[in-house]
């Protein structure tokens, strides 16, 4: 989850890998550092906190040279100070590390022994260590590499520069992800193509258990039993997206008013809106299979939860689904004849992509529910189902949610088809639902601001918030609740309406609002008498319904939402909307980083 990157240039590097780290800091922000070799010696500047204070730093203090690796840090092993910062230094070795090295504490133990010093409390520091340990032994760069790699387990993505050798940067990937850009007389290297994408657009992306030497005019891969190894070179589409907040105060706002367009966008893969037929073309065939498996992290398994509940309806197909981090080591006993769908912004959730290789292993078909078409987890899998969202750079997911749920409706109706159970007239009718979203959307946007401005005052006060659903509106619950902790800090929780009194009810009092998404579904009377029980006990209702659903309700609300009368397979995606923006105005009024909240980090390469 940290971001790496490297340059072996012909001109200063530091300044252009500081503008490459901007590009990764959606991978952690705790601190950030580069390194160059200049004049036979290396040098770096480490800064804590996010990258400006190492601009600030480096404006301070220029760091020469025209070869350099860097890296902003999502901490995991010692505190997010300067002194644990990458890039690390040991004997002339430096190292930057996205991942964990799992058995760095026997290494350290060892390398203790024989006398080394450690400077960090990093699993990192080992890298460095061992590498200048080998050398001392007398191996060379090349050799004492290919060792260093032999001896540690974990996961990794990593970069070291040698200063006897201002020429050459070494990288390696086991797990995280790893892109190597061609330029002119000048290679680079990088977490994702998206923080090459102003240097080059020919990428060579490792695979893992690969290593690789880089030089000025090419790279040399080889594999871990050091065999020389040919990866392909393509053409990233990375280029083609740009990334800046255009007149938005934030990337999470302007995700979320791109929502209508992107959707829309997404729709057009999927669904054939001249005859109104859902139409995914893909080697997965839905008809046959006894059950599908769904496993995803964060938003994207909530994305995946609202999926089951349309997979069950429409095509009757029994979906198993549970988060990566358990679905991984459930031992879930699965059936060849099933397939398994991942979820993954990013596509490259290391707990997501675990999960892939253990269905892989079981025979199943796999398909990818992706946004990052040349990530790892769309590489390894049958078929790829792109969301088409474009770069999401806020931590909080918004675009990549509601794309996600875009497909998978697609998806579940163009499996219902295949398997018999939505015939032609269902299927032009829920098609003809979907075309109208993005319309939808937009009219949304463009109309609830300023009471959802109003209604975040009222939450930004507040230390609880209960999010209250039924349906496929209970996923969506537990994701208002999801976005709301994570980028304004209040403590949320989603619950299923009908479990309320299990539990929550008890929390119950005029100082928690319970925030009720409620369309007028074939729910929703059940969820009304849920909210009766909140108002009988001097809860804050805050609901947010429909046109119908308004008219019927007679409940005394603090505040009512009223969205546009929407068929039930399209209600997930546009009440999304206000779930979004309430958490996103709220976290503003209290003046938090939104789009880069503490302790999170947009893409989790560790388990
Ligand atoms: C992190 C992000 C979430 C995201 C989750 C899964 O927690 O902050 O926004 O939903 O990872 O990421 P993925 O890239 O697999 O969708």
């Amino acid at each position: 989850m940290c971001g790496i990157v490297g340059i072996v240039g012909n001109q200063p590097v530091s300044e252009r890998l500081v503008n490459a780290l901007r590009r990764l800091e959606y991978r952690g922000y705790d601190s950030a550092g580069v390194a160059t070799i200049e004049g036979g010696a290396l040098r770096r500047r480490r800064a804590e906190g996010k990258l400006v204070n190492l601009e600030t730093k480096l404006k301070e203090e220029p760091l020469p040279g025209a070869i350099g690796i860097a890296h902003t840090r999502w901490a995991t092993h010692g505190a997010p100070t300067e002194r644990n910062a990458h890039p690390h230094f040991t004997d002339g070795v430096a190292v930057v590390h996205n991942g964990i090295i799992e058995n760095f504490a026997e290494i350290k133990d060892e390398l203790i022994a024989t006398g080394a010093e450690f400077q960090t409390e990093t699993d990192t520091e080992v890298v460095a260590q061992l590498v200048a340990k080998y050398r001392r032994d007398g191996m060379g760069r090349w050799q004492a590499m290919h060792a260093m790699l032999k001896r540690v387990r974990g996961a990794y993505a990593l970069a070291v520069l040698f200063e006897d050798d201002p020429s050459t940067i070494m990288a390696a990937r086991n797990g995280p992800p790893l892109a190597i850009g061609h330029g002119n007389g000048e290679m680079f290297l990088g977490s994702d193509a998206i923080a090459l994408a102003p240097f080059t657009n020919e990428i060579t992306y490792l695979i893992d258990g690969d290593w690789a030497v880089i030089g000025t005019t090419g790279v040399h891969i080889f594999d871990i039993d050091g065999n020389i190894a040919t990866r392909p070179r393509q053409v990233s589409m990375a280029a083609a997206y740009l990334v800046d907040k255009g007149n938005h105060r934030h990337f999470m706002e302007k995700e979320i008013y791109e929502q209508p367009e992107v959707v829309a966008h997404a729709l057009g893969q999927y669904v054939n809106f001249i005859d109104n037929r859902a139409a995914p073309s893909s080697n997965i065939d839905f008809a046959k299979m006894p059950s599908l498996a769904i496993s995803a992290c964060g938003t994207a398994y909530l994305a995946g939860l609202i999926g089951k509940y349309w997979f069950e309806r429409y095509a009757r197909l029994p979906v198993e689904i549970d988060v990566a981090s358990e679905f991984r080591y459930r031992e879930i006993p699965l059936s060849p004849q099933s397939a398994a769908l991942f979820i993954s912004q990013s596509g490259e959730t290391a707990d997501t992509l675990a999960s892939l290789r253990y269905c892989k292993e079981h025979g199943l078909k796999i398909g990818a529910v992706v946004n990052t078409r040349e990530s790892t987890i769309a590489r390894e899998s049958d078929a790829v189902f792109p969301i088409l969202a474009g770069p999401e750079i806020g931590v909080a997911s918004t675009k990549a949610f509601t794309c996600q749920l875009a497909v998978l409706a697609a998806l579940a109706i163009g499996a219902g088809r295949a398997r018999g159970t939505v015939n032609e007239e269902e299927e032009q009718v829920l098609v003809r639902s979907l075309a109208e979203m993005p319309r939808i959307m937009g009219q949304v946007l463009n109309s609830i601001q300023p009471k959802i401005e109003l209604l975040s005052r009222e939450l930004s006060k507040c230390r609880d918030v209960l999010y209250l659903g039924r349906g496929t509106s209970f996923p969506l619950a537990m994701e208002g609740a999801l976005k709301l902790k994570e980028i304004s800090y209040i403590h949320a929780e989603g619950y299923a309406a009908g479990e309320l009194k299990h539990g929550p009810i008890a929390l119950i009092d005029e100082n928690m609002p319970v925030i009720v998404i409620a369309p007028h579904d074939r729910f929703f009377d059940k969820t009304v008498s849920n909210m009766q029980e909140v108002a009988a006990r001097g809860g804050r209702i805050i609901l947010i319904t429909d046109g119908r659903g308004a008219a019927v309700s007679k409940l005394d609300t603090m505040h009512t939402i009223v969205l546009p009368d929407v068929d039930e397979i399209i209600a997930p995606m546009i009440f999304s909307l206000p779930v979004q923006l309430l958490a996103y105005h709220t976290a503003v009024l209290l003046g938090a980083d939104v789009d880069q909240p503490r302790n999170l980090a947009k893409s989790v390469t560790v388990e």
